[in-house]
């Protein structure tokens, strides 16, 4: 299995803000690889959530990339802001942009990597023809619009079919999952061929952040080994 290195991705929106600077500490000390920052505008998403403030103030304080997840209509009209502000990858809705080779285009002329996501009523073929210049497709392993709710398996065909096509095709994206990821769901994610687990819950929610950011290493790791195995028989 041609997969990438597994990326955990921490999502802010679970954590408590009072607490959020030590929060981030504790995840980057269990060892995650960039933080994850859902932006809602209460229209392509029914939830508002987060913002360019969000991004500044982490981007001040962390040294990990910071993944900027819009979940708003007019995608385009907020580039520059989040760019701004530090984000090192920006991830559109392939549902709210009708020109997504164009914006895509343009976060590389600004400097940043491009993701694109898809809800999970969205099928693959949505994004094909920008296989060849996106950085990151996000598969939407729930609803967008809050944190906590339960992982979608349905989504994981769609993970198949990203990894079966970027293998056939040569491509270099990232595959990346969002929604319901812990130790339970991201073996199934990462044997289907997810690279990037973006998590909310399973991290900020634990009683012990570290620990919960080296468990969902593991059961990512151990799905890894299985996959191998399962390769060369
Ligand atoms: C959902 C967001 C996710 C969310 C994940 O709309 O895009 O990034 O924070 O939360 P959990 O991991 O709790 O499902
Ligand atoms: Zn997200």
């Amino acid at each position: 299995m041609e997969s990438q290195n597994p990326v955990i991705s921490a999502s802010i929106l679970a954590a408590d803000l009072w607490q959020l600077g030590q929060l981030v500490e504790a995840a980057t000390e269990g060892g995650i690889d960039r933080l994850h920052v859902d932006v809602m505008d209460g229209h392509f998403v029914p939830n508002l959530a987060l913002g360019v403030h969000s991004v500044r103030c982490l981007r001040e304080h962390s040294q990990l990339p910071i993944e900027v997840h819009l979940m708003v209509e007019n995608p385009d009209r907020h580039l520059a802001a989040f760019i701004e502000a530090g984000a090192s990858l920006v991830i559109v809705h392939v549902e709210v942009a009708p020109h997504l080779h164009r914006l895509l285009t343009s976060l590389h002329e600004c400097g940043v990597r491009a993701g694109v996501a898809l809800n999970p009523s969205t099928p693959t073929v949505a994004v094909s023809e920008v296989l060849d210049i996106a950085d990151q497709i996000l598969v939407m392993t729930v609803n967008p619009g809050y944190a906590g709710q339960k992982f979608l398996p349905s989504a994981l065909r769609k993970v198949s079919q990203l990894h079966e096509l970027r293998t056939r095709l040569g491509h270099r994206f990232e595959i990346a999952v969002d929604g319901g990821i812990n130790p339970e769901t991201a073996p199934q994610a990462r044997q289907a061929g997810a690279d990037v687990f973006a998590a909310a819950s399973a991290i900020f929610r634990a009683e012990s952040v570290p620990d919960a950011v080296r468990q969902l290493r593991e059961a990512i790791d151990s799905a890894a080994a299985h996959a191998a195995e399962s390769a060369t028989g």
